[in-house]
């Protein structure tokens, strides 16, 4: 069987929660040992500037993520890791699939189309507020992509359009010059990739109702007693596909205890009990995580020097593509 290359970016605002760690961390670094698959992740940190102005929020979140991967386990010797701004060839990428991008194309996007939804909402000039980075930030994606030939790119729903705009850029530059691009493909994870917050909707820091990854044992404990739960009584039967510790639950436990769990909601399990054996659950799995992540949180350092190497790396790739795309165009040395 073929090689597979998977890319996906963290965009470096905010701080992780369970919410990201099952949905999107944990899956990626378990991908990343197949034999099969070469792994390219990165922090999208030209991508936090689009939504976030906070110089200070937007590198201790790097600094956060990075520590994150890193204390989880993720292999850097096997999976490249890398920061995306240290690799030059994307900002150029990014501009000369700017000039190839349609701007109709970006009309459609999402995000955008939001952000003008909202301001006609209120009266206020469509425009308002919405900068050239939001605008183009599908084609800063294609770059980050279509850099590495990457095939398979696991993102969560909100971000499959991106990746289909992607494979249209790149579609349109072979067209339009010479095969250079390989055509990606989004891949959603679709087990349990949306874990509900405290408040039962979808966690999200948006909503003000995550549970940060490493909390430490007595804060975690917490917030997930914290958890909104109906107010049936011990001893009455509560329903697990409407309760969000059961969800929880089934996130981080086997198959067996699982069923287990499911049975004891079926019985009456105490809110209180469940919750209780919730917080062990979760904290046996992250606990040695969170020794690691303390440590690195601790030594910059480290986390800055396997970022470098990783972007060296990527860099092997990135220099290769870059002329290839140049060539393509006609930019470069005269001849
Ligand atoms: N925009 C993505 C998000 O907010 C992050 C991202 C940036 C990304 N570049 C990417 C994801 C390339 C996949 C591939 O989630």
């Amino acid at each position: 069987m073929a090689m597979q290359r998977v890319l996906t970016g963290i965009t470096t605002t905010g701080t992780v929660h369970l919410g990201n760690y099952v949905g999107a961390i944990r899956p990626a670094i378990l991908a990343s040992r197949d034999e099969l698959s070469e792994s390219f992740f990165f922090l999208a940190d030209y991508h936090a500037l689009i939504k976030c102005s906070d110089p200070a929020l937007i590198r201790q979140s790097s600094k956060e993520i990075a520590a994150t991967w890193l204390a989880l386990g993720l292999d850097t010797e096997k999976a490249v890791f890398y920061r995306q701004s240290d690799i030059p060839e994307i900002s150029e990428l990014n501009w000369i699939l700017c000039c190839s991008a349609a701007k109709g194309l970006m009309n459609r996007a999402h995000a955008y189309k939001s952000s003008i939804q909202a301001n006609e909402d209120v009266g206020e000039d469509a425009d308002f507020g919405v900068t050239m980075g939001l605008f183009s930030y599908p084609v800063l994606m294609a770059a980050d992509i279509l850099m590495f030939n990457a095939e398979k790119i696991p993102v969560g729903r909100d971000q499959i359009q991106h990746v289909e705009m992607a494979r249209d850029i790149a579609q349109r530059f072979n067209h339009n010059f010479t095969e250079v691009f390989s055509l990606p493909e989004a891949v959603v994870n679709e087990d349990g990739a949306v874990l509900q917050g405290t408040d039962g909707r979808k966690m999200s820091k948006s909503y003000s109702n995550t549970i940060p990854l490493f909390l430490s044992e007595k804060p975690l404990r917490k917030a997930i007693n914290k958890i909104r739960t109906n107010l049936l009584e011990p001893g009455v039967p509560k329903d697990p596909d409407d309760s969000t510790v059961f969800q929880l639950w089934a996130a981080f436990a086997s198959t067996e205890e699982t069923a287990r769990m499911r049975n004891e909601f079926q019985a009456g399990i105490a809110w209180g009990e469940a919750k209780k054996q919730l917080f062990e659950l979760i904290n046996s799995e992250l606990a040695d995580a969170r020794d690691n992540y303390t440590r690195l949180m601790d030594d910059p350092g480290h986390i800055e020097s396997v970022l470098l190497q990783g972007a060296e790396r990527a860099r092997q790739y990135s220099g290769k593509m870059i002329c290839k795309v140049r060539e393509a165009v006609g930019i470069g040395a005269i001849r």
